[in-house]
């Protein structure tokens, strides 16, 4: 029974389907979201910077564009969400500091420096001075600190807890329990839950599980073989009284580590990027690497109480853009393979899939992001591999 606002299901509770419910919600629509646990996995592990300038890559420069034009939507968004739930993302605008241990690492972001230029990011190369002033607990060895203004970021944590809270709010039904999608010659007629065996009916199927999409049954096999998992490994320590004001990404000879700061006091150590399959398990080797890395970088981490370490899975596409759009399936989006920005790409996403389903104009970019790039004869042949459940 079609009617003009569709009954959507959002298969996957972390950041991304998370906001996309909400924000479908907020426009009308009567969405149930699909997840055995919501609010864990990935969106769970993560540091929650928004950070397009200090993540950047070579190559990546449609990625960028991307982060970008969600960060702008992130001051709106943590307004909207506190509005909704009663409290925010504890959204930061400190900015953050690049630093270099040593010359090479600073050759390494001269580059880097390079490519923000040219996508109209300013930066500014501190005075050993300056960055001290800014954050005193810098090691002063290290070689060079620029500061980019506009790299934030919010708390992880704080925000999918109030995504729920806003979700709930806007009447969006939960159903814990993994979620496949139905199909009819062609078209999503809703979804199957795996636990409890029941079909239930929807005209619209928004797939955001993050790496569950490969395992997820009614999802054409060139996707589900489009994201691939690369893991996250990535520590809590505490502090007394916060040791940093903004958030610090640094190369310490050749290796990249990120510490975040919370207002707490907490800091957020990350992260390895490994590519070995499903596997979550947090290794000796990386919590040794990213403690040595982070207490070069801040000394006084070495009194730091040992809070967490935990890994999350990131969904990443070939190209490392997200796949956010139609699947050639009537009724059926995807939103996944967001890889290092889930966070930060949230908004973006939401309020492209938001366009596609009422069939509106969707935000600048979300060509770049049309999963049906992945169709072409090499994804097709994977495609019969995978097909079979
Ligand atoms: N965006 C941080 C990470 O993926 O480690």
């Amino acid at each position: 029974m079609p009617s003009s606002v569709p009954s959507v299901a959002v298969v996957g509770g972390g950041v991304i389907g998370l906001t996309v419910a909400w924000t479908l919600a907020r426009r009308g629509h009567r969405v149930t979201v699909y997840d055995p646990v919501p609010a864990r996995g990935a969106s769970w592990a993560a540091a929650g910077m928004l950070s397009p300038a200090g993540e950047a890559w070579f190559g990546e420069e449609s990625l960028l564009r991307l982060g970008l034009a969600s960060l702008d939507r992130w001051p709106a968004t943590a307004h909207d969400l506190e509005a909704d739930a009663g409290w925010g993302p504890e959204l930061r605008s400190e900015g953050t500091l690049l630093v270099a241990a040593t010359d090479d690492d600073a050759g390494t972001q001269a580059r880097l420096h390079a490519l923000m230029a040219s996508a109209g990011i300013t930066h500014r190369l501190l005075s050993r001075r300056e960055a001290r002033a800014l954050e005193p607990a810098l090691h002063p060895g290290m070689h060079s600190v620029t500061e980019v203004l506009s790299d934030h970021s919010v708390n992880n944590r704080t925000l999918v807890a109030a995504l729920l809270a806003a979700c709930a709010r806007r009447a969006v039904a939960f159903v814990e329990d993994t979620a496949d999608v139905m199909t009819d010659t062609g078209t999503a007629t809703g979804v199957r839950t795996r636990r409890a065996g029941r079909h239930r009916r929807h005209e619209v199927v928004v797939v955001a599980n993050g790496v569950g999409l490969a395992d997820t049954a009614g999802v054409p096999g060139w996707l589900r073989t489009a994201v691939r998992p690369v893991k996250g490994e990535i520590l809590r320590v505490r502090t007394d009284r916060p040791a940093l004001q903004r958030t610090v990404r640094a190369d310490v000879r050749g290796r990249a580590v990120y510490l975040v700061p919370r207002a707490d006091g907490e800091v957020v150590v990350g992260a390895t990027s490994v590519e070995r399959g499903y596997d979550t398990a947090v290794t000796a080797e990386a919590v040794h690497d990213l403690l040595h890395d982070a207490t070069e970088v801040v000394p006084e981490l070495r009194d730091a109480t040992f809070v967490e370490a935990t890994a999350g899975l990131r969904p990443a596409a070939p190209d490392h853009v997200p796949l956010v759009g139609w699947t050639g399936v009537d009724g059926l989006l995807v939103a996944s393979g967001h890889h290092r920005g889930g966070i930060l790409l949230a908004p973006w996403t939401a309020d492209v899939v938001a366009a596609l389903v009422a069939g509106d104009e969707p935000p600048a970019g979300w060509d770049t992001t049309d999963p049906r790039r992945f169709t072409g004869p090499a994804g097709a042949g994977l495609a019969d591999l995978q097909e079979t459940r």
